[in-house]
């Protein structure tokens, strides 16, 4: 990492997890690049407190090119050392009745925009011979539910890049993990229902959802030297709820 203040590219950043991360980096003496599609209130403030070490660029994962992104972000920032790559997209719904056109943005937003993000920071974090990559990836990789197959999909997609890419990064001093969620609060669950929210609640052995701030701290480790032994994993924090 850079001797002086390092630096990670978050993305997704303008709520939820991505702005929960961002907002603990830049309070422990990193600098954070991040995009999104949007900007929210939140975001505002928090590029506001730290117009020095805090830097966005609107930009969509899907539509954007990813090369351009990353390239523009670094001459604001200097070199990334950690790409968080969190951005990412959940809708519900039955999937005899899900469009085709749904099913390519799910994917598109939760496994091929990452991919080429992940290439794009992997390429410069080569050339410089040390990175880490952390892809935000869901239980729902790892068990079946209903109403989010192509998410889940998407999402076991990325815990297999983060295993092939270990292999392939390792030799470069890349490390690549998959941090794995539970359900946990944010604009995200939101649309989760009472009853499905109880349902979750009940086999969960510790009996709730996570909160943002027990996901940012395990993102926290995972990027940190604290985990420099660690990788090609996918590390779940759910309450025991794949137990
Ligand atoms: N919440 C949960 O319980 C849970 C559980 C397991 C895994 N996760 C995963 O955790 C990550 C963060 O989730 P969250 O709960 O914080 O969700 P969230 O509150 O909905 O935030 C998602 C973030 O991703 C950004 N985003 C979405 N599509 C984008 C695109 N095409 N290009 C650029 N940015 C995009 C959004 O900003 P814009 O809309 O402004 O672009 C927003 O900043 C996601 O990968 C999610 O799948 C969440």
């Amino acid at each position: 990492m850079s001797a002086a203040r390092p630096v990670a590219l978050v993305s997704g950043a303008s709520r939820g997890l991505g702005l929960a991360v961002a907002e603990h980096l830049l309070d422990n003496g990193w600098s954070v690049a991040a995009f999104s599609r949007s900007r929210t209130e939140e975001l505002d403030k928090a590029l506001d407190r730290r117009p020095d070490t805090f830097s966005w660029v609107r930009a969509d994962v899907v539509a954007d090119d990813m090369r351009r992104t990353v390239a523009l972000l670094e001459e604001r920032t200097g070199p990334i050392d950690v790409l968080v790559n969190n951005a990412g997209v959940l809708h519900q719904e039955l999937f005899l009745t899900t469009s085709e056109q749904r099913i390519d943005e799910l994917f598109a937003a939760n496994l091929i925009g990452p991919t080429r993000l992940a290439q794009a920071c992997a390429r410069r974090m080569a050339g410089r011979g040390s990175g880490v990559i952390l892809n935000i990836s869901s239980i729902n990789a790892l068990r079946g539910f209903r109403g989010v197959a192509p998410y889940s999909a998407a999402k076991a997609g990325l815990d297999g890049l983060t295993r092939s890419l270990a292999r392939e990064l390792g030799p470069a001093g890349i490390r690549v993990n998959s941090l794995v969620p539970g359900y946990f609060e944010t604009a995200m669950t939101s649309q989760v229902t009472d009853q499905n929210r109880d349902r979750i609640k009940r086999r969960t052995p510790l009996g709730r959802l996570g909160t943002v701030d027990e996901i940012v701290r395990v993102a926290a480790f995972l990027i940190s030297q604290e985990s420099a032994f660690i990788t090609g994993q996918t590390i779940t924090v759910d309450g025991g709820l794949t137990s």
